[in-house]
């Protein structure tokens, strides 16, 4: 999945937990850089101190509300519409520990939300219109929780085309919830959107793409292609095949990812690991909480408020 990102350009496979100038210096690497939430070893100590102490540590903002405690916490939820007390019961339990108040709770682990702005479509997009002589292939769906069936699927597309311009259309949350039912889908379309953006084989991205490849779309976009992986293709509210017209057109492919991953499988992965994660989750969040705590007690020394 991180191959397929593209600001990346090389993996370290099996890299070591704490980062040594050692490693550094073996990958040719000036720096290393990682968000603004606190990384520590078993016994306390902060994995970038060797770094941080050697001048070779960047630090970046994490992007609030974007963590994958509040997704989990989405995918646990999801089971909970159940219409039993017990559920009930459980969900309240589950809003106490995933929901939005993040008071109380560690401000790297906690849960708040996420805000989409036009600055950030900006860093993520790439930018570039079509330009002569590339193929325009448009693929379309929910990528709910973008994995590496997507990525499978979209590498396969890419390579169908010496150029390839791939335009993906986004289905808008409520449109995904007509045709997944329950909670779906879990990231919402700003979230989807990024996700999406960040994969190296993607040009464009249509935020809330209607269900059918319609004519309209086709011409509008001058596509050249449609792809569908081997995932079954529900009809649209009429009954209709959404990809009708690129089929009358003689446009329509079908594509094998080779993966058989959805994201259903993800979240029941993540259903059947709940307790070991949440009890994971309550133990990273108490050391995060306990260190921000004494950072903001030093500073209250430093800046004189206390002894
Ligand atoms: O299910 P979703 O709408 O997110 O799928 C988006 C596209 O990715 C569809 O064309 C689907 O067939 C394809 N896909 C795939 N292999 C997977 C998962 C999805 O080809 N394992």
């Amino acid at each position: 999945m991180v191959r397929a990102i593209k600001w990346v350009d090389e993996i370290v496979p099996a890299a070591p937990y704490v980062t040594t100038l050692d490693t550094l210096d073996k990958y040719n690497c000036d720096f290393c850089v990682h968000g603004n939430d606190i990384t520590l070893t078993v016994d306390g100590k902060d994995t970038y101190e060797e770094v941080k102490n050697a001048g070779r540590y960047r630090e970046c903002q994490r992007t609030q509300g974007v963590s994958t405690t509040d997704l989990v916490g989405r995918m646990l939820l999801m089971t909970k519409t159940h219409h039993s007390v017990e559920a009930t019961q459980d969900y309240k339990r589950h809003q106490d520990n995933f929901g939005k108040d993040a008071r109380g709770r560690s401000p790297w682990t906690g849960v708040s939300q996420f805000l989409q702005t036009s600055q950030k479509i900006m860093q993520f997009a790439s930018g570039k219109e079509p330009e002569p002589g590339d193929s325009i292939i448009y693929v379309a769906g929910a990528f709910d929780l973008f994995h590496i069936g997507h990525i499978d699927f979209l590498e396969k597309v890419h390579r169908l085309a010496p150029k390839p311009y791939i335009i993906v259309g986004l289905h808008f949350d409520q449109e995904v919830n007509l045709y997944k039912r329950k909670n779906y889908p879990i990231m919402n379309i700003h979230e989807r959107t990024l996700s999406v953006l960040a994969c190296r084989y993607v040009s464009e991205v249509v935020i809330g793409a209607p269900y059918s490849a319609t004519s309209d779309l086709l011409d509008h976009f001058k596509v050249d292609l449609v792809c569908h992986g081997k995932t079954e293709v529900l009809p649209d509210r009429d009954g209709s095949d959404p990809y009708a017209e690129p089929k009358r057109r003689g446009i329509f492919r079908t594509v094998d990812s080779g993966s058989c991953l959805t994201t259903d499988d993800i979240v029941q992965r993540i259903i059947k690991n709940r307790l070991e994660y949440e009890a994971r989750n309550q133990k990273k969040e108490a050391k995060e909480l306990a260190v921000f705590e004494a950072q903001q007690k030093l500073e209250r020394i430093v800046e004189g408020q206390e002894n």
